[in-house]
């Protein structure tokens, strides 16, 4: 079901859907591994489709966390809000949302992990991404997004890897997860 409703999102909009098919369990469990996502106490999720990652969040995050995903397309939003009833969704662009509406002053996320695909996207929007979220990161927070194998090697793909390390000094890369369509890895950035 999740993955026909993707299919059919992606043939609507392909440049934001960004992929045919939702992540693996395998790559979910990859994501969550890189973030430790079971420790979180504010959890924001970018892009989260069909809830490949979400259903991994739902399983991991302790008992009273706090989780907030934040996805760009209607269709996507409708079907995860019955099915995750305990967790928060906002149809928005990554771009845009205002976070201190739903932060509570001086709080900010201690885990960020993003669906969204980067490679699709022009510098310009890859920026306002990643500066209208970074600096909701706390301190020793946890920025984790995937990136295609070899895809990553597109202009656009080098570029956003070299954003990801201006902002955020210092971007781990996890081996590759070679049971996803297609075969993924995580990059994991902190905030010092
Ligand atoms: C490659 S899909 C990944 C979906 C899911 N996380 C997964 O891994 O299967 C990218 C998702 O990001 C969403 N998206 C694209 N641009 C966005 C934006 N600017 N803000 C929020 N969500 C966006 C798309 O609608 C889509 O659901």
């Amino acid at each position: 079901m999740s993955a026909a409703t993707f299919l059919k999102e992606f043939c609507r909009n392909w440049q934001t859907v960004g992929a045919i098919a939702p992540s693996s369990p395998a790559l979910a469990e990859r994501m969550m591994e890189a973030t430790g996502v079971w420790q979180a106490k504010r959890v924001l999720e970018l892009g989260p489709g069909t809830g490949a990652f979400t259903d991994a969040i739902s399983d991991s995050m302790p008992h009273g966390a706090d989780y907030l995903g934040i996805e760009l397309n209607p269709t996507f939003v409708q079907q995860l809000t019955p099915r995750f009833p305990k967790m928060r969704f906002e149809c928005a662009g990554a771009q845009e949302f205002d976070f201190s509406q739903v932060l509570p002053p001086g709080e900010k996320f201690d885990t960020i992990i993003s669906g969204l695909p980067w490679t699709a996207f022009p510098r310009a929007l890859q920026e306002a991404i990643l500066n209208n979220v970074l600096p909701h990161l706390a301190p020793g927070g946890c920025f984790a997004t995937f990136a295609y194998f070899g895809f990553h090697q597109l202009p656009s793909g080098r570029r956003f890897r070299s954003l990801l390390h201006e902002l955020t000094h210092g971007v781990e890369t996890s081996r590759v997860v070679w049971r996803n369509l297609p075969p993924a890895f995580v990059y994991i950035a902190r905030k010092p």
